[in-house]
């Protein structure tokens, strides 16, 4: 394996009982406090896609947004937000996913994504994978292609993967 990833991994901080009672939180706050550390994050992704022909990089709020951009910036990609509802100003267009209790939803302004445009969607963290099925359903409907998806940590036990289906997923650090 890739050296870099074992220190990665021991930089992101796990958090009991936040933010209910029997969550182990990974905090990628502490990633970010390591300059070599989440220097060598985004080193990682930048040599896997930069010669992926992506156009864009979607991001998830809200930790996406620290992954994404510097990642769009080295590989030549615009970076799009992917936000929570009523964040973006513009015109909208809405994908409502299920959680454990309730429903979520996820917005991108329309025009942001052309139709065929090649995008890397990236995350902080993939749990139950209904967060990134969502994304990538939304950047289907407006006619683009999703190339993969990219997060820097996946939670085993929550079988997000087999939530994508066939889409690619690539995961720095596995968790259980
Ligand atoms: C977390 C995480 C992912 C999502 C993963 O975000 O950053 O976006 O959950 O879960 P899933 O794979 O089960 O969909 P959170 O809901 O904490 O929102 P926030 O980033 O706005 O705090
Ligand atoms: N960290 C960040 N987001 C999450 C987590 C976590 O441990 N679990 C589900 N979403």
């Amino acid at each position: 394996g890739d050296p870099r990833v074992a220190r990665i991994s021991a930089a992101i901080r796990v958090v009991p009982d936040f933010p209910k009672p029997g969550i182990r939180f990974r905090d990628v706050t502490t990633l970010l406090l390591d300059h070599q550390s989440f220097k060598d994050t985004i080193d990682i992704l930048v040599e896997k896609y930069k010669d992926k022909n992506i156009d864009v990089v979607a991001g998830i709020e809200a930790r996406g947004f620290i992954f994404g951009p510097p990642i769009a910036l080295a590989i030549g990609a615009k970076f799009v937000p992917m936000r929570k509802p009523r964040k973006l100003p513009g015109e909208v267009i809405g994908e409502e996913y299920t959680l454990e209790y309730g429903t979520d939803r996820i917005e991108l302004h329309v025009g942001a994504v052309q139709p065929g445009e090649r995008v890397l969607l990236i995350d902080d963290l993939i749990a139950t994978g209904g967060t990134l099925r969502a994304a990538i359903s939304l950047l289907e409907r407006v006619g683009a292609q999703v190339a993969e998806c990219a997060c820097v940590i996946g939670l085993r036990d929550l079988k997000g993967q087999e939530r994508l289906g066939s889409k690619p997923l690539f995961i720095l650090v596995e968790c259980e």
